[in-house]
């Protein structure tokens, strides 16, 4: 059955932005934190804080990874409202496509950091646990994760400019479609 709701429900409009805010932060804090020196790039009695990011970014990672299961089993279990008829059929087609996507690319960028994590010579911590090492470190496969990872987090910031210039286009345009997930 098509659901013929104005708007999104509440628990996928709290989730949408906890969400967002979280992963345009994750963003922001990995491409931040691979740029800062190595504790062996620095000269004698300079500490890196490196480690400190990095741990802060499995961590934020690792929660951030619940959130979004509870929205993927959510939206499983509960349809978007439709898009009204007013919103041409190739528009509704590519914001399917763009939001699926965003749907494959929230679960594939903690998958693939965390097994990055998994294959390093470092112990994932979560908020300072230590969780039991899944596999053996090693070095390909660190290396191998690592660049899905970085490629994954260039589409997910290429669809989120693109997903923005539509809200934005909207916007402009009164077509009513942001306040399908504003929050008030
Ligand atoms: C939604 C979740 C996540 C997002 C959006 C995200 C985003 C990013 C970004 C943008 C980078 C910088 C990429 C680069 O320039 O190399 C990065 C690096 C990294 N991320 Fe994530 N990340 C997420 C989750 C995780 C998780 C769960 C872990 C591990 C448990 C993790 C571990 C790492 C590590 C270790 C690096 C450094 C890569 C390197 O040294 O080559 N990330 N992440
Ligand atoms: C940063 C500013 C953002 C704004 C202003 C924004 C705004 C919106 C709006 C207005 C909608 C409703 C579209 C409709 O009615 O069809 C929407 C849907 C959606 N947004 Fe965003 N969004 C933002 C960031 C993000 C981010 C970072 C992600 C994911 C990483 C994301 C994922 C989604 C998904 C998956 C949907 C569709 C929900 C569904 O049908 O299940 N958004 N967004």
């Amino acid at each position: 059955m098509t659901n013929t709701a104005p708007r999104y429900d509440r628990v996928q409009i709290i989730l949408h932005w906890l969400i967002a805010l979280i992963i345009l932060g994750m963003i922001g804090l990995g491409l931040f934190m691979v740029e800062l020196p190595k504790q062996s790039e620095l000269p004698p009695g300079e500490e890196s804080v490196r480690a400190f990011y990095f741990l802060l970014h499995k961590s934020m990672g690792i929660s951030v990874a619940f959130l979004i299961l509870a929205r993927v089993v959510w939206r499983l279990t509960h349809k978007a409202p439709a898009l009204p008829d007013t919103i041409s059929k190739w528009q509704q087609k590519a914001a399917g496509a763009v939001h699926g996507l965003f749907y494959v690319l929230m679960v594939a960028m903690p998958l693939s950091g965390f097994m990055q994590s998994t294959y390093s010579k470092y112990s994932t911590k979560f908020w300072g646990i230590k969780l039991p090492r899944l596999a053996e470190a090693d070095q390909g496969m660190r290396e191998l994760y690592s660049q899905i990872h970085e490629c994954l987090a260039f589409v997910l910031i290429a669809l989120i400019v693109i997903h923005l210039a539509a809200v934005i286009k909207h916007k402009l345009a009164g077509s009513g479609i942001s306040e399908r997930m504003s929050l008030k």
